[in-house]
């Protein structure tokens, strides 16, 4: 089975990490212990790893473009390749959305943004009101990325247990039984 470059694997595999680590940390930030200040450490880490996935997503587009993807293989119906198509789109446009919208949100107090400690960030300055609404935005897209990640990953199941083709393999991940 063909496979995507080594770069948009690698780039796949690290953003991966990073967004399921956002959505965990954003979803479950309540939950976290705050008397030892655990909470804005663990907000400090998903400002900063947001910011970087933004950057991440450029660099990944560029690679994409300039490493155009694999073919399907021939027996995915044109049902399944618009759905992997769209949804895959979806993702690139949610993997800057969320973090702009984030960032966008940063206004709704004087706090200083700051990137792993190392230097401050620009806010855009934006009106409470506004910072308000890109948080609803932000919580509204953080659920809609949720499900997108659950129809990934069950689009995946559904090729290797009914049709029996294992499309982690496009992905680097394993040699892996293939469909002739
Ligand atoms: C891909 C990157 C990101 C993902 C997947 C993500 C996801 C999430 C999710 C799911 C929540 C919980 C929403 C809720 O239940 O209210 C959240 C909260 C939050 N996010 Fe992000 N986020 C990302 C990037 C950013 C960035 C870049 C910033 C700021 C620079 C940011 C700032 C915040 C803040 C301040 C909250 C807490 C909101 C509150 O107080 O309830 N996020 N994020
Ligand atoms: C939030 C986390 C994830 C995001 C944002 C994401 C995003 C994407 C995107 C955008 C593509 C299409 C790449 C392109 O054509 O440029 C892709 C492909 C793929 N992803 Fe993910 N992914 C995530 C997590 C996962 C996980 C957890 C798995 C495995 C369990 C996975 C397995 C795959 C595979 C196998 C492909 C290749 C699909 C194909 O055959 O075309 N991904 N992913």
């Amino acid at each position: 089975m063909s496979r995507y470059s080594k770069g948009a694997i690698i780039l796949h595999w690290l953003m991966a990490v990073m967004i399921i680590g956002n959505l965990a940390g954003g979803f479950l930030h309540d939950f976290v212990p705050n008397d030892a200040g655990q909470r804005s450490l663990v907000m400090g880490l998903h400002k900063s790893f947001g910011l970087t996935i933004i950057l991440l997503t450029l660099v990944r587009f560029g690679w994409r473009v300039a490493n155009p993807p694999p073919a399907f293989p021939h027996y995915f119906t044109s049902g399944e390749r618009l759905l992997a198509k769209l949804a895959h789109w979806a993702f690139y446009a949610a993997m800057l959305a969320i973090p702009f919208s984030g960032w966008v949100m940063a206004d709704r107090n004087n706090r200083v943004l700051s990137y792993f400690g190392a230097f401050d960030v620009p806010k855009f300055g934006v009106t409470k009101s506004i910072a308000e609404a890109a948080g609803e935005v932000h919580e509204v897209l953080g659920w809609a990325m949720l499900a997108l990640l659950a129809l990934h990953i069950l689009g995946l199941l559904k090729h290797l247990v009914l049709d029996r083709d294992n499309l982690l393999v496009r992905m680097g991940i394993g040699q892996g039984r293939q469909r002739p």
